[in-house]
């Protein structure tokens, strides 16, 4: 049948609570024109993120009941470490309290004044961290991946010749590549086997070790099985173990991938390496078997990694964000195409050719949606990227607006409506106004500052 359902039926529900448009202007002015300064309970279709907002399993709570808070060394912990090294075979794993923790343990070990991190794109957490080291973080995707109407198959693929160029010339200032699995600040785009091969022979080759951000690994390597050559009839498992192979380490954010509402973890072939974060990772996070998890987290995510790599789970899942960037395409809507796996993303640049980059055109659409019909969405753009850390603001490579999916959360008529809404929207896109910040903050600004409406 040409209808992919659910793999699942619904166990429990959680009531949304129905608003008007005058209730939503109301708070988003009290918000200050923030979606991230919202309460929760004023959002209909909450599309800010898919980190740890996706439903659990029926199996996952029965682990949770199960959960084991021993300080050391609990059964809990030992069925995390054998779930993660059943994908991911590093010789160390070492559970955190979610991604960024992860990095920020990594960057302290590695990074450094004068250091420079490549990747395909640093996520804006993973820049944080090694920017708060006095390092450098550059991003190197592939040409393609800048277009966000091209069609490609691997749009989040790394740039080998500019990666290449950057080692021969700098080798010695690199502790490590990154490569963003599936490549979230660009597009939720896959990464391909072969690209990923082709990093590995410049990390051997300048003998620089590699990282992944393996967020959403499964979603990647779904990606992967359905689109590159030669790989249609393997085991979505065996595919994430290729890739595990090719990496000397990773960092993890359980809330993506792992299926499960928080959590993380670091881990990394060399002895000496995780020696060192262990000892940060006590300082800030926890004993070494639990992080800053409780053992009922480290079971939720035990079984989500069993769960997240079954194919009718991923069949479902990729093809219900497809089924919302199709919709939004099909309406005319600029999206990013293809599809990301975790999201769709609205070329906000392209939609409100009226706003420059810096009265931030993708704020005041993601502003838009939330008045017109509740959706809480993401700015991937300007106000996340535009301001650099000697204090100057330039226009990021794009203007997007995240439209994330939570995993197993919201039924097709949820996203029916949402089509409806960015339609309405984008009827009357001319009308929108861009936004000035009136306060932000050093760093990481896109969570905390406050917008004001420019005048007409
Ligand atoms: N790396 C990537 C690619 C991410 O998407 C995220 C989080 C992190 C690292 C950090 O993980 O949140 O567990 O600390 N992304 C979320 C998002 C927040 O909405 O895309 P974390």
């Amino acid at each position: 049948m040409p209808t992919i359902i659910e793999p699942f039926r619904i166990h429990s529900v959680e009531p949304l609570r129905m608003s008007t448009a005058a209730e939503r202007r109301e708070a988003i002015v009290k918000a200050g024109y923030n979606l991230f300064s919202l309460r929760s309970e004023d959002v209909l279709i909450d599309l800010l993120t898919d980190s740890g907002t996706g439903a659990m399993s029926s199996e996952q709570w029965a682990c949770v009941q199960r959960g084991d808070e021993a300080y050391a060394g609990s059964p809990s912990w030992y069925r995390f470490e054998a779930a993660v090294k059943e994908l991911f075979p590093f010789a160390h794993v070492i559970p955190t309290h979610q991604g960024r923790a992860a990095e920020k343990i990594l960057m302290a070990a590695i990074g450094g004044p004068g250091l420079v991190i490549p990747s395909n794109t640093h996520f804006d957490t993973t820049r944080a961290n090694i920017e708060a080291t006095g390092a450098e973080a550059v991003d190197l995707p592939i040409a393609e991946g800048l277009d966000p109407a091209l069609e490609h198959p691997f749009k989040g693929n790394m740039d080998l010749g500019r990666l290449d160029a950057l080692l021969s010339a700098r080798r010695d200032d690199v502790p490590a590549v990154f490569v963003t699995i599936t490549n979230n600040s660009g597009g939720g785009q896959p990464v391909s086997l072969e690209n990923l091969r082709g990093v590995r022979a410049l990390c051997d080759r300048h003998r620089v070790p590699l990282f992944l951000d393996a967020c959403r690994f499964a979603e990647n390597a779904w990606f992967i099985r359905e689109r590159e050559s030669g790989q249609g009839g393997r085991d979505v498992a065996d595919i994430v173990r290729e890739i595990a192979a090719l990496a000397d380490g990773m960092t993890m954010s359980a809330k993506k991938d792992g299926l499960a509402n928080i959590g993380g973890w670091l881990a990394v072939r060399d002895d000496r390496l995780a020696a060192r974060c262990r000892n940060l990772l006590i300082l800030t996070e926890g004993f070494p078997t639990y992080g800053g998890l409780a053992g009922r987290d480290l079971d939720a995510i035990a079984q989500g990694l069993k769960e997240v790599v079954q194919h009718d789970y991923l069949r479902y899942r990729i093809r219900s964000t497809d089924y919302l960037g199709d919709g939004l395409h099909a309406a005319g809507i600029p999206v990013m195409r293809p599809s990301g796996g975790h999201a769709v993303y609205l070329d906000a640049r392209a939609l409100l050719p009226h706003i420059p980059p810096l009265q931030y055109p993708g704020q005041a659409l993601a502003i838009a949606l939330y008045e017109a019909g509740g959706i809480r969405s993401c700015e991937i753009g300007t106000v996340m990227f535009g301001r650099h850390p000697d204090g100057s603001e330039t226009a990021a490579a794009l203007d997007l607006v995240r439209l994330a999916i939570p995993r197993r959360t919201y039924t097709q008529s949820h996203i029916d409506y949402v089509v409806e809404v960015c339609t309405e929207v984008a009827a009357r896109a001319g009308e929108l106004r861009g936004y000035r910040i009136v306060d932000e903050p050093p760093a990481l600004r896109h969570f905390t500052a406050r917008f004001e409406p420019l005048a007409k």
